[in-house]
This record gives C-alpha cells, structure tokens and sequence, in this order.
C-alpha cells in the first residue's frame, strides 16, 4: 500500500494555481480593486472564503497574504477589495495587467444563508466591507432584505456605497471623524439601529421569530476584532445570532502552522464563557467565519 508523504489537509498543491491580473484599480486613496481571472479547474470560491496570494514576483516576501473573496463577476473572474498596510500589500498594488499570481485557494468555510431568515444585517468596520458585498449579492438573490452599517475612520474608507445601492441594500454610515455620514463608531450605530428597529417592531406587535421560534434576522460581521466583540456582544442583547469573519495574521493558511488560532468556549450550548473545555480553533481551517457565541472573546 503507498504510503502517503503528507497529510491530506497539509497538502500545500491541492488548491495551488497561477493566474493573470486581468485589471487593477485605486478606487479610493490606499485601496485596490484586483480582478484576477479564475482558471476552469479552480473550485468556485464562496461568499466567505479566502485566497492567498503570493504578492511578488520573487521570494521575498515569502509568505503568502491573505484576502477574502470579494466578488465573482464572471465565470472565469472573481475579485479582492484590499487596503495597502505593509510591504506585501504595497508590492501587490504595484503588480499590473497581464502579470501571474500564484494563490492557495478558496480557503476556509463560507457564510451559510438559512432558507428561514428575512433578513440579515451586515456590519463592517473598513475593509471588513470586502468579503460582505458577496454575501449582500446572495441575500439579494434570494429576495431577501439586506441593512448595511459601515464604518470606517474617514470618508476614503467608505467603500462599496453604489455598488450596494444598486443591489437593493439599505445603507447606514458613520466616520469617526464625522467626515461622511454620521459621526462616532459603527458599533455605535449598530446600536442605535438596533434600538430602533426593536422598539418598531414591539410597536407594530411584530415578532423577531418565525412561527417555529427560529429568528428571522441575522447579524454578519467583518473588522477589526475589538468591533467584532462589540458587535457580538451587541447581538447577544438584542438576542440576534451573529457571525463574525476574522482578520487574524496568517502564515500558512492552511492549518499547519498554528499560527491564526482563536481560543473558543465549550462546544456544547449553552456556551460557558471562558469554561473549561475549550479549545483553540483555527481562523484559516476551521473559520474564518464564527457564530460569535463560540469564540471565548477574553481568551
Ligand atoms: C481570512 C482573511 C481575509 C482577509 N481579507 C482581506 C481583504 O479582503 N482585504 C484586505 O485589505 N485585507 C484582508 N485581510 C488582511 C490582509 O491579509 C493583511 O492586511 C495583509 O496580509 C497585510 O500584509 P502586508 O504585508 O501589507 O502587511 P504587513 O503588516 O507588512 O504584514 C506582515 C505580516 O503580517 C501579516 N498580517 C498583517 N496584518 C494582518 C492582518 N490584518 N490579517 C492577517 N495577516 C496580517 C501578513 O500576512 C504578513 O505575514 C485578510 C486577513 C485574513 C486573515
Ligand atoms: S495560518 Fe497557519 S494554521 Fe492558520
């Protein structure tokens, strides 16, 4: 019997693939709009999920990036909205039409829509609104109402605002300084949208649930993680399942290194924070999507 040199989850070559910029845009100060061509043979990536690129053309840097999927324009062509932060990305914003990729991917598990929900509110926190516009183009699909809250620093961080409006979502900003839309922290908003939207439906005698007691609203999430715990831990007031992509570091992607893990809490509900029995998960394995109620938020 052969004897297999790796382990199947560790085998780097299973998702490896190269592939051409087809265009590269700026569409706002030190943001980058990449349109990479999706080879036949290449699974099709999910609202969710993630890729990740190597950014030069040499060994350095040596470790691949990661992105979410932002969007699958075609068949053959999917996108990833990103922000420059360091040297990788600065190299990436520098690669032109025509250029090859080398990308591990899709990566990850993807956002799951349940056939019982109405709604979903989405809340990103800057780039957070890269892998969100995907599952806004799925809601929408299914003819279900979609609410935006985004937030970013200034109004260059303000991404996706038409491309949103053209889909049918309905869109709420803050700026913390007060430069576009409302000013103060999208958790802030996310609040008071809550607040609202609550008291307007005890006024109208409406039910947050389906008549089998499942909720008709759910919360996605996408930032920076002390606004993930804000958002989680606002969701759990107005008792509103929420899911959170993370933005951990990465170095491998793929489960080998340990190097993304987030410590949750008991599996078994209800879930006991910071209880014994937790167990640290993997970001790029086994997320990046979470129910909020699992991650141990202190740990
Ligand atoms: C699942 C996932 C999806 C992501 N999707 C997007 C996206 O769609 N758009 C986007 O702009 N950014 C995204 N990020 C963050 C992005 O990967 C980092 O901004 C990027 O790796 C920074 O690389 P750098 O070389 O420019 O920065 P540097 O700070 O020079 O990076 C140094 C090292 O730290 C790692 N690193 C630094 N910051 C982060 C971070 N926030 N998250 C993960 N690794 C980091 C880098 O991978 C690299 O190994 C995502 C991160 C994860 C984990
Ligand atoms: S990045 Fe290596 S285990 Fe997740």
């Amino acid at each position: 019997m052969p004897i297999l040199a790796t382990r199947p989850e560790f085998r780097m070559d299973s998702h490896q693939f190269f592939s051409s910029i087809k265009e590269q845009e700026e569409v706002s100060p030190g943001y980058f709009l990449l349109s990479i061509e999706l080879p036949g043979h290449v699974k099709r990536p999910q609202s969710g999920q993630f890729f990740m690129i190597k950014v030069g053309m040499d060994k350095d840097p040596l470790l691949r990036r990661p992105f979410s999927l932002h969007r699958l324009i075609s068949e053959d062509t999917f996108q990833i909205l990103y922000r420059v932060k360091g040297k990788g990305t600065k190299i990436l914003s520098e690669r032109r039409h025509g250029e090859k990729l080398d990308i591990l991917g899709p990566l990850g598990g993807y956002f799951e829509i349940p056939s019982y929900l109405d709604e979903a509110i989405l809340v990103a926190g800057g780039i957070g609104v890269a892998p969100l516009l995907s599952l806004a183009e799925e809601f929408r699909r299914l003819r279900k109402s979609v609410k935006l809250i985004l937030g970013g620093k200034g109004k260059e961080d303000i991404l996706c605002e038409k491309e949103l409006e053209t889909l049918g979502v309905e869109i709420f900003i803050s700026t913390e300084d007060g430069s576009y839309g409302r000013k103060g922290l999208v958790t802030e908003l996310f609040e008071d949208h809550l607040k609202v939207q609550s008291s307007e439906l005890r006024a109208k005698g409406s039910e947050l649930k389906t008549p089998n007691s499942k909720l008709k609203t759910q919360v996605y999430a996408c930032g920076p993680r002390p606004m993930l715990k804000k958002v989680s831990d606002l969701a759990r007031t107005y008792s509103l399942f929420c899911f959170v992509s993370f933005e951990e570091r990465m170095a491998c992607g793929v489960g080998a290194c340990l190097g993304c893990a987030v410590k949750t809490n008991p599996p078994s509900p209800p879930f006991a924070k910071g209880g014994k029995g937790g167990i640290y998960k993997m970001v790029c394995k086994d997320g990046p999507v979470f129910n909020a109620e699992e991650i141990d938020w202190d740990g």
